[in-house]
């Protein structure tokens, strides 16, 4: 074992996951990182070793955990960014989501916390999403995962804490990952929501566009990883440490309203 021990990141392949990988491999960390397909990962980040995982199947989950093996910082990355109004979301795309985003990281989170705990130590990071702080129409599936994900983070943190394990949150803002082009979408050609759902996902994309690189958050992960006490949120990007002092000082209505504006809508 390397002097700082063992780290698992999912979604490896690309963006966030394979930023975080390559960070903890410079910090020291054996690292191994998650694709639903190794083979088909065409930029690996050097040095992490790719571990087959698909999120939504439990048996894929049970064996990527049993090969990992001992792990000590657990990075639940992997993600779907889904769109569309609530009204037209299929159930089946739903489940997906929450499978992914939401109920897969748990299953794996509870896979290796009996480690963590033998161990007396263990650092497990949840990658939200500012969304989850900052709600955006025609977005609800997916912030309602990235809330659900932190929900799990902070009620799970003080049962963990006496056994030297810290459960943090890492709230995301736009990053620049290209995750717009993999972004699935719910909206029908006829749909009454079809011009204002438009104008929010250009804006939406233009942002992402715009963001910060991966590399950014990948240093927060790292900070939140080593943090002697790490705090329970973490937000990085899109001006997280304005919107959040904002967030605290006006009324949740003109919070809302200035998000919608943010992406076009009035
Ligand atoms: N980019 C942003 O602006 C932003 C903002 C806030 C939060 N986030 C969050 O940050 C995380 C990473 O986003 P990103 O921008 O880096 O996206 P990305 O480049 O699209 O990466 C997503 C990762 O998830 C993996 N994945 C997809 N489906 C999976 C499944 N069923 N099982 C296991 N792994 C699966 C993919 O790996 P394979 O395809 O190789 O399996 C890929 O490595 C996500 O949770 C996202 O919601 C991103």
């Amino acid at each position: 074992m390397t002097p700082r021990g063992t780290a698992l990141v999912t979604g490896a392949s690309s963006g966030i996951g394979a930023a975080v990988a390559a960070a903890l491999v410079e910090r020291g960390y054996r690292v191994y990182g998650t694709s639903r397909d190794p083979a088909s990962v065409t930029d690996p980040a050097p040095g992490v070793e790719y571990l087959a995982l698909d999120l939504t199947d439990d048996a894929s989950i049970e064996a990527c955990a049993a090969a990992a093996g001992a792990v000590d910082v657990l990075v639940n990355n992997a993600g779907e960014s889904q769109n569309g109004p609530l009204e037209e979301l299929p159930m089946e795309a739903l489940e997906r989501l929450f499978r992914l985003n939401v109920l897969g990281a748990v299953r794996l989170t509870q896979l290796l916390l009996p480690g963590m705990r033998a161990r007396r130590r263990g650092r497990v990071v949840m990658i939200g999403s500012m969304l989850a702080s900052f709600p955006l129409a025609y977005r609800s599936s997916y912030v309602a995962s990235k809330a659900a994900i932190k929900g799990f983070a902070n009620a799970a943190r003080r049962e963990v804490a006496p056994y030297g394990v810290g459960i943090t949150t890492v709230e995301p803002g736009s990053i620049n990952t290209g995750i717009s082009e993999r972004r699935t979408q719910y909206v029908a050609d006829d749909s009454p929501y079809l011009a204002e759902y438009r104008t929010m996902l250009a804006a939406l994309n233009a942002n992402e566009a715009k963001g910060i690189p991966a590399r950014r958050v990948a240093a927060t992960v790292v900070r939140a990883t080593e943090a002697a006490r790490p705090r329970p949120l973490y937000a990085v990007g899109s001006n997280a440490p304005v919107v959040f002092a904002l967030r605290r000082l006006l009324p949740r209505s003109a919070v809302e309203r200035m998000v919608a504006r943010r992406h076009g809508l009035r």
